[in-house]
C-alpha cells in the first residue's frame, strides 16, 4: 500500500508531479482493489506541475495542472485540503480538460473550510508587484492576499460558503472590510460584487456536490488500506517560515504541515523530498551555486527550464548537498527521488557541501543566504546515462529516439544503472542521510528507476 507524502527539496519546480504519477502507477500496478487519492494540501495555483501522459488516442500529451492535484491526470481521486489557495475557475478548467482528454472517472473532494481565491487576490498581487519596491517576483496567482485573508479570519470565504447561497452576502462583506485596500488599487464594490457572482455562478453549481468535511473523508481512505499520496506545491526553500525570507511563497510548504491540516498521522507515512539534480528558482532570491553560463546556460536549454506556470526562465546552478540536507531535516523526510538525470547526462558536476561566510566555513545554510558563497568539493561528478542525443530540450520531437534507452535502463534496475550514477547517488546519500528511493530518467511516467523495496 503506497502512503506517501512528496515535497520540493529546493526552490520548486522538481517534478513532484512526475513523482506522483509514477506512486499512483506504481498503486495501480498493485491491482488490490484498492481505492487511490492524491491530495494537494497547500499552495494554490501558484504550483505548476507538467505531466506528460497518454492521451485517450495513445500518444504522449502534455498536461498541466496548476490547481488540481497532479493525480487528476491519472484517472485517480483527487481532494483539496482546507490549507490551499483554491482558485474555484482555475480548478474547473483543469478538471474539464482532464474530462476531454483522459475520460477523468475519478472522485472530487474539497474541504468544506478551504479558502477560496477570488479575483481581488489576484489583482492585489499583480498590483503590489508593479507598485511596490521591494518585489517578490510572484506568479501573480493572488498568493500572498489570499493567505493574508485567511490569517484575517473574517476575510476568508470558505469553500462551503462558496457553493451555498450565503456566498453573496459573505462576498459583499468581505468586500466592504477591504474597501480601502480595494478603492486603491481601483475596485469598486458594486459591480465589482455583481460581476465576480456572474463569473461564479456556473462554478460554483458545478463544484457544489465536491464540498466534504475531508478529515473525515482521509480517515476512511486509511481506514480502508487505501494508497493515499499527499503531495506539497513549491519547494522547501520557499517555505512562509524556513524559506529565504522575503524571497518565499506564503503557504506552509513543510511535509509535516499535511498532518494536521487533513487529520492524517505521521506514523502511517513515508516522506519524500523531490530533489531536481540541480537547484533552480524562478522570481527574486538567492541560489548560492548559481551559474548564469556554461552549465547553467546549457543546463536551461537542454532542461527547458521555463516556468509552468508563467513562463520565467528559471535560474539554474550546480547541485547543493547542503540545501538537500536541510530539506531533509525540515520535511522529516524518509527517502529522496531525484529527478532530471538526463538533462544533466553527460555533464561535469560540481557539488556544493558547504558555505563560506567571510572566509569562514559552515556547514549550515544561514538566514540571510545572500552573504554564502559555495564550497565545492575537490571532486567533480560525470555520469552518462546513453550515448548520442545529448539535447533533451524538445521533450515531445525526442521521445520517440529516447524511450527505448530509457526503457532499457529502467528494466536493468537500480544495480544496473552507470556505476558513475550510482555513485553520485550513495555518495549524496550518504551526505543526506536518507535513501534515494527513485532516480527519474526522463519526463513521462515509467521513465524512473524506482526502489520499491524502499517504500
Ligand atoms: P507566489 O507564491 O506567487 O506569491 O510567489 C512567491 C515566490 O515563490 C516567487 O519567487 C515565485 O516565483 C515562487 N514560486 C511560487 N510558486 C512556485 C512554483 O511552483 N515553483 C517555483 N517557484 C514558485
Amino acid at each position: 500500500m503506497i502512503r506517501v507524502v512528496i515535497v520540493g527539496a529546493l526552490g520548486g519546480d522538481e517534478g513532484k508531479g512526475k513523482c506522483v504519477d509514477e506512486m499512483v502507477n506504481y498503486a495501480k500496478s498493485q491491482n488490490d482493489g484498492k481505492r487511490i487519492v492524491t491530495i494537494r494540501y497547500q499552495g494554490g495555483a501558484n504550483a505548476g506541475h507538467t505531466l506528460y501522459v497518454q492521451g485517450k488516442d495513445g500518444k504522449l500529451k502534455r498536461f498541466i495542472t496548476h490547481s488540481a492535484p497532479s493525480g487528476l491526470a491519472s484517472n485517480v481521486d483527487c481532494a483539496v485540503g482546507p490549507d490551499v489557495a483554491f482558485d474555484p475557475l482555475q480548478f474547473y478548467e483543469e478538471l474539464k480538460e482532464a474530462k476531454q482528454i483522459f475520460d477523468y472517472k475519478g472522485k472530487i473532494l474539497i474541504s468544506e473550510r478551504t479558502g477560496v481565491l477570488l479575483d481581488y487576490h489576484k489583482q492585489l498581487d499583480a498590483w503590489r508587484e508593479s507598485n511596490e519596491k521591494r518585489k517578490i517576483g510572484t506568479t501573480k496567482s493572488g498568493i500572498g492576499p489570499f493567505y493574508e485573508d485567511n490569517a484575517r479570519r473574517t476575510t476568508r470565504i470558505t469553500f462551503k460558503d462558496y457553493v451555498s447561497d450565503k456566498f453573496t452576502h459573505r462576498l459583499k462583506d468581505v468586500l466592504e472590510l477591504k474597501k480601502t485596500e480595494l478603492e486603491k488599487i481601483g475596485i469598486k464594490s458594486d459591480e465589482y460584487h455583481d460581476k465576480i457572482l456572474k463569473e461564479h455562478d456556473d462554478v460554483r453549481k458545478q463544484l457544489a456536490p465536491f464540498a466534504q468535511r475531508l478529515e473525515y473523508r482521509m480517515q476512511e481512505y486509511v481506514e480502508n488500506g487505501d494508497h493515499v499520496i499527499i503531495e506539497g506545491s513549491q519547494g522547501s526553500l520557499l517555505d512562509v517560515n524556513m524559506g529565504t525570507i522575503p524571497d518565499i511563497t506564503s503557504s506552509h510548504l513543510l511535509a509535516p504541515h499535511a498532518f494536521p491540516s487533513l487529520g492524517l498521522s505521521r506514523k502511517d507515512f513515508k516522506i519524500i523530498c523531490v530533489e531536481k539534480v540541480y537547484p533552480t528558482r524562478v522570481g527574486e532570491g538567492y541560489l548560492p551555486t548559481l551559474q548564469t553560463d556554461g552549465f547553467g546556460a546549457q543546463t536551461v536549454k537542454r532542461g527547458g527550464e521555463f516556468g509552468a506556470t508563467t513562463g520565467r526562465q528559471r535560474r539554474v546552478g550546480y547541485p547543493d548537498w547542503l540545501l538537500a540536507k536541510r530539506a531533509a531535516l525540515l520535511n522529516d523526510a524518509d527517502l529522496f527521488y531525484i529527478t532530471r538525470t538526463d538533462v544533466v547526462s553527460g555533464q561535469e558536476l560540481k557539488v556544493c557541501v558547504e558555505y563560506d561566510v567571510d572566509g569562514k566555513k559552515i556547514a549550515e545554510v544561514p538566514l540571510d543566504i545572500s552573504t554564502v558563497k559555495p564550497v565545492y568539493l575537490e571532486k567533480t561528478y560525470k555520469f552518462k546515462l546513453w550515448d548520442g542525443h545529448e539535447d533533451v530540450s524538445n521533450v515531445l520531437d525526442i521521445h520517440e529516439k529516447l524511450e527505448p534507452l530509457r526503457k532499457k535502463i529502467v528494466e536493468g534496475g537500480y544495480d544496473n544503472l552507470p556505476k558513475e550514477l550510482k555513485e553520485y547517488i550513495e555518495e549524496h546519500d550518504k551526505f543526506i542521510g536518507c535513501k534515494t528511493v527513485g532516480i527519474s530518467l526522463g519526463p513521462a511516467t515509467g521513465e524512473t528507476v524506482l526502489r520499491t523495496e524502499l517504500l
